[in-house]
This record gives structure tokens, C-alpha cells and sequence, in this order.
């Protein structure tokens, strides 16, 4: 046997250059996050008529931005006239419209063309026809999903779904509230890693002993290395001393009012394929947003989420934060050590699934299958 093959009797991970090649990553950017609702900003970013918010959707840039009835538009992030990118920002606010750098073609916050310098010596140039390309866009849990596909796929299959599928049922969502909820702290990394490596080691807890102490103190059962959190309907149980979902164990913050009996000192949580990792607990909500940028490169944008009157009495959440934003740095490092073995020979063929992770082969499965189609 050469160092590269594997038992017969180990299932494989992906092999290596699913996590290094650019050219899986541009199937990746087509037929996933182009194809798919892929989350973006958090609704109470664009607070006003005119604020925006540009982000990055596979190749394509999109701006998501608050109309003038209040509700959120998302365009294609390119002038109709001669393709300039209308906005370099990264978010902002504009007063009515959007006026390209370039010859000054101006948009209104519905995307159509309002006005261009000699347009009215045009003919026939139809303000709509030639406004901004509109991208779907559909909002849930107080976030702006967008879809790039012409036919969008089923957002209550895929995205409620994927939440319901693992909580048993779309209530024990609806019951934190997570539209009505502040962000109490934002953090945004910057990881060196592939975005797939960063959701299996999200959806596995073999590492939890390992590298995370804090959150095997508050939660035992992750010690001991099994999935427990992603049987359905499963919540991980507070160790008998903790009081709350801190970075010691103390206390925490009352129980969000909707949430139940059965769902206190517990916590869930929950992948929604491809990007968004939501973490569930009785007195906030951290929510992940990944940004796949390259093949080696994902930036994570992370809330912490609180009731209004946690964040607007100005109590320190920072105790609370600081429990996810270790158990984030010490998972992105791992993803970081890895990807560079990635392109090892070591690597080519994969690596072992242990049998406790048949839900990462079943995401590998979804994802071939995807790329294949
Ligand atoms: Fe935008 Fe010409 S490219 S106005
Ligand atoms: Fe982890």
C-alpha cells in the first residue's frame, strides 16, 4: 500500500484539490453560491432609504440596498451603459439614487435608469429595460437572502427547510425572534482556509475536546466527541454549575421570552447550506455569514445577537461574546493548519471520515453531486 490509499473499510473525505484547485472553486461559485439563496447582510444594516451594502455572490458583485417603500432590493452591481462597477464601496448611504463614476447614468434605488447625460437625444431607450439587472431576494430571521439563478430554487425547501430539518419544526426557530433581535457585537475574520473546510469542522465535534476547553466546560457532552448536537431536534445540555452561555460559565442574560422550557440551557445548532451557521441559546443567537472569496480564502462574518433591551441598556456583553469568538479562533486556526496539507501527496487521495462524521460525507455527497450537475 502507498501512503495515499486508504483502507477499504474508511470512508474517505474529499480528496485534496477539492480544497486548492481554482478550477473546483469556479464550479463552486457557479453551481452553488450563484445557484443557491446565499445569505448577505443583516436587514437592520440598511436601516434608511438609500443605505447599501455591496457584497460578493460567487463571481458576481451584488448591491443589496433600501428602497424608498422600505423594502430591500439587490442588483447586479454593474452599469447597463458601458459595464463600469456603479459602486466601489463597501456600504453606505445615498441620498436617491445611484450614479455610475464613469458617464453618469443615474439609478434610482428601484434600479431604473432616471437619467444619462443627451439620453432624451436617445430613442427608444427604455428606463427599465436598461435599469439594473435585479438579483431575488427574500428576507428571514432579520437577514437579506439573494439568489442569482433566473429560477430560484425553493427558499422554504431549502433554507427553512434546512432549520426545520434539524430542529424538528420551524417553531423552535420562530420562538427566538431572531428578526426583532440587535446585534449586540460583530467580528469579521479573515481565514486562510477553504470555506468547505471551515463547515465540516462546523459540523463535527471530534475536535471539541481537543481544542475547545471553554466550550466543553459549559457543554460536557462535546468532550466526548460525538455529533449529539446534530441528531434532530437535539440540544446540548449546560454542564449542572453553568449558569450561561459565557466564556467562564456565569451568568448570562434572561432567557429570550419566546423561548421554552425544553429549549433553556440548551444549545442548538444548525448548517444551512452553503454558507450560514446559526448557534442557538436561550439568551442570544451567534449567526455566521461565510464569504467565499477563493479557494484558499473565506471571510466569516459573525453576529452576536441580543434582545433590544440587552444592547440599548448598554450591558457588557463582552463575557458572552468572548465564549463563540475563542471557540471561532481556535476552529478557524484549525482550518488554517490544515489548508496548507491540503496540496500535500499525503492528501491526494483524502483523508478518514471517522464513523461518528457520516453527516460530512453526506455534505460531500450533496456537493460532488452538485458539481457534477
Ligand atoms: Fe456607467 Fe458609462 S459605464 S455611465
Ligand atoms: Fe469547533
Amino acid at each position: 500500500m502507498t501512503t495515499t490509499e486508504q483502507p477499504a473499510s474508511l470512508i474517505s473525505t474529499l480528496p485534496g484539490h477539492y480544497y486548492t484547485d481554482p478550477a473546483v472553486f469556479a464550479l463552486e461559485q457557479a453551481h452553488v453560491f450563484e445557484d443557491m439563496w446565499f445569505c448577505v447582510v443583516r436587514s437592520s444594516d440598511l436601516p434608511t432609504p438609500g443605505s447599501f451594502r455591496k457584497v460578493q455572490v460567487g463571481r458576481e458583485s451584488v448591491l443589496v440596498v433600501r428602497s424608498r417603500d422600505g423594502g430591500l432590493r439587490a442588483f447586479l452591481n454593474v452599469c447597463r451603459h458601458r459595464g463600469a462597477q456603479i459602486c466601489t464601496e463597501d456600504s453606505g448611504a445615498v441620498k436617491r439614487a445611484f450614479q455610475c463614476p464613469y458617464h453618469a447614468w443615474t439609478y434610482d434605488l428601484d434600479g431604473k435608469l432616471i437619467a444619462a447625460p443627451n439620453l432624451t437625444k436617445m430613442p427608444d431607450v427604455d428606463r427599465v429595460q436598461y435599469g439594473l439587472v435585479p438579483v431575488h431576494l427574500r428576507e428571514w430571521l432579520g437577514y437579506a437572502w439573494v439568489c442569482l439563478a433566473t429560477e430560484p430554487p425553493s427558499f422554504e425547501d431549502d433554507v427553512v427547510g434546512a432549520v426545520t430539518e434539524r430542529l424538528g419544526d420551524v417553531e423552535s426557530i420562530d420562538r427566538y425572534e431572531l428578526d426583532s433581535l440587535t446585534v449586540g457585537r460583530r467580528i469579521t475574520y479573515d481565514v486562510k482556509a477553504n470555506w468547505k473546510l471551515i463547515i465540516e469542522n462546523f459540523m463535527e465535534c471530534y475536535h471539541c475536546a481537543t481544542i475547545h476547553p471553554e466550550l466543553t466546560e459549559v457543554l460536557p457532552e462535546f468532550a466526548d466527541g460525538y455529533a449529539a448536537q446534530f441528531f434532530v431536534g437535539h440540544g446540548a445540555e449546560f454542564g449542572k454549575e453553568v449558569q450561561g452561555f459565557t466564556v467562564d460559565g456565569g451568568e448570562g442574560f434572561d432567557k429570550l421570552p419566546g423561548v421554552a422550557e425544553d429549549q433553556d440551557r440548551r444549545y442548538y445548532a444548525i448548517t444551512v447550506r452553503p454558507t450560514v451557521f446559526v448557534n442557538l441559546v436561550p439568551d442570544h443567537v451567534v449567526f455566521h455569514r461565510m464569504f467565499p472569496v477563493a479557494e484558499d480564502r473565506t471571510i466569516v462574518e459573525c453576529d452576536w445577537l441580543y434582545s433590544r433591551d440587552v444592547v440599548e441598556s448598554g450591558r457588557d456583553v463582552s463575557r458572552s461574546v468572548e465564549l463563540f469568538h475563542r471557540v471561532n479562533e481556535q476552529d478557524f486556526a484549525a482550518c488554517e493548519r490544515t489548508q496548507p496539507a491540503m496540496s500535500s501527496r499525503a492528501y491526494a487521495n483524502g483523508g478518514v471520515l471517522v464513523p461518528s462524521e457520516h453527516h460530512i460525507g453526506a455534505f460531500h455527497e450533496w456537493l460532488t453531486q452538485r458539481l457534477s450537475g
